[in-house]
């Protein structure tokens, strides 16, 4: 039996979820009141593996302070620094030393797989291939690495490609056997200034290595974008199982599938799932609608919100319209002002996205 390590990839720069990401890892960032890394820990861990490499940059102690030793896991967890986001390709380079001469399951910390890993792990480490890719079917394949098939069989990859050859994206779970050390030592810089793991594979498959791929079964997310969060988002709600820590009081209605946390206060309120509420937050007299997750302290009084995602230690209160699609930041207050002048007054992070109706 071949031993399995786990790389997850949790460098990089989250720009594209800013300003969520200025202050934390976009890996870090919680749906249904999880951090999306914790899911990919999970799914390794589920999959029968102990031995997990995080690679790490200028988030690290973010990263660090949430996973720890990994034991809350079941798993082993050690650190691997990596100086500057320099591609995936990179990260493996850096990665040599951990991974020794072992096969491993690289797992981009942003992506969530409904299905988890462990059929994928077994079906590798079962068979003699040099690499496992996964593949699924995008509306937008110029966003992803882009495989052309022929007969079945995978002739050429390319990153993010203006004129995609095929639908079929690159998800970002990769089964490698040491063989991609060789490869990621032979490979240039991509236009975007990126060791490109992409173009390792594409070496495998030009040198004659035998790289399998696979059409993923179930949905799957590359969460880099808020969309794709609160898609995710919905996705993992959809199959949330109900469980009311605090039970509401004084009129408060629960339909479908909720989940409340530990000390939380709700009164007179509407809550219908699938939804999440964190530990000790507050919701008096508002509606929290379907797809809607709610962090630990946050209060919600007089207002409605659904399909979003509001972080810890927030206050949204008598807003008098509903709050929908939105991602709200941790500390972040949302209230009405009664008084003249009627004017929207802000105080928003660079790169924020507001839309008024
Ligand atoms: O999600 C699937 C896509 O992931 C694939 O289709 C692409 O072929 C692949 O290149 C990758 O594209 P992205 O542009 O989405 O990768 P991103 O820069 O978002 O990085 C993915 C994860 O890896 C993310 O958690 C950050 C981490 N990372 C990224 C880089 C560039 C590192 O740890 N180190 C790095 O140097």
């Amino acid at each position: 039996m071949v031993r399995i390590k786990a790389l997850i990839l949790s460098g990089g720069k989250g720009t594209r979820l800013r300003p969520i990401t200025f202050t934390s890892a976009k890996q870090l960032v919680p749906v249904a009141n999880k951090p999306i890394l914790f899911y990919g820990i999970e799914a390794i861990r589920d999959a029968g593996i102990t031995e997990v490499g995080i690679v790490v940059g200028d988030t690290a102690d973010e990263v660090k302070k949430a996973v720890g030793t990994g034991e809350q896991f079941g798993v082993n967890v050690e650190y691997i620094h990596q100086e500057a986001p320099l591609g995936l390709a990179h990260a493996v380079k850096v990665s040599r030393d951990y991974i020794g001469d072992d096969s491993f399951v690289m797992y981009l910390g942003d992506n969530l797989l409904k299905n988890g890993v462990k059929s994928i792990v077994s079906e590798f480490s079962a068979g003699s291939h040099d690499a496992q890719i996964l593949l699924a079917r995008v509306p937008n394949p110029s966003e992803f690495g882009v495989a052309e098939i022929k007969e079945g069989r995978v002739v050429a990859l390319e990153e993010k490609p203006k004129k995609p050859k095929s639908d079929y994206a690159l998800v970002g779970v990769y089964m490698f056997t040491s063989s991609i050390f060789e490869a990621v030592e032979h490979i240039k810089p991509s236009w975007r200034n990126e060791l490109e793991i992409t173009d390792a594979i594409q070496y495998l498959i030009d040198k004659g290595f035998v790289v399998n791929s696979h059409i993923v079964d179930g949905w799957w997310k590359d969460t880099g974008k808020l969309t794709d969060i609160l898609d995710a988002n919905q996705m993992i709600l959809a199959e949330l199982r109900p469980d009311l820590k605090s039970e509401p009081k004084k009129g408060s209605e629960i339909h479908g599938s909720v989940r409340t946390g530990k000390m939380v206060r709700i009164e007179g309120s509407v809550l219908r799932g699938p939804c999440v509420i964190g530990d000790g937050a507050v919701i008096i007299d508002s509606y929290i609608g379907p797809f809607t997750s709610i962090g630990p302290n946050t209060r919600v009084k007089g207002s409605e919100i659904e399909n979003s995602i509001v972080l810890e230690d927030c206050t949204i209160e008598d807003i008098g319209s509903r709050i929908g699609n939105s991602l709200i930041g941790r500390n972040v207050t949302v209230t009405k002002n009664d008084k003249p002048p009627r004017s929207y007054e802000f105080m928003v992070g660079d790169n924020s996205n507001i839309i008024i109706f």
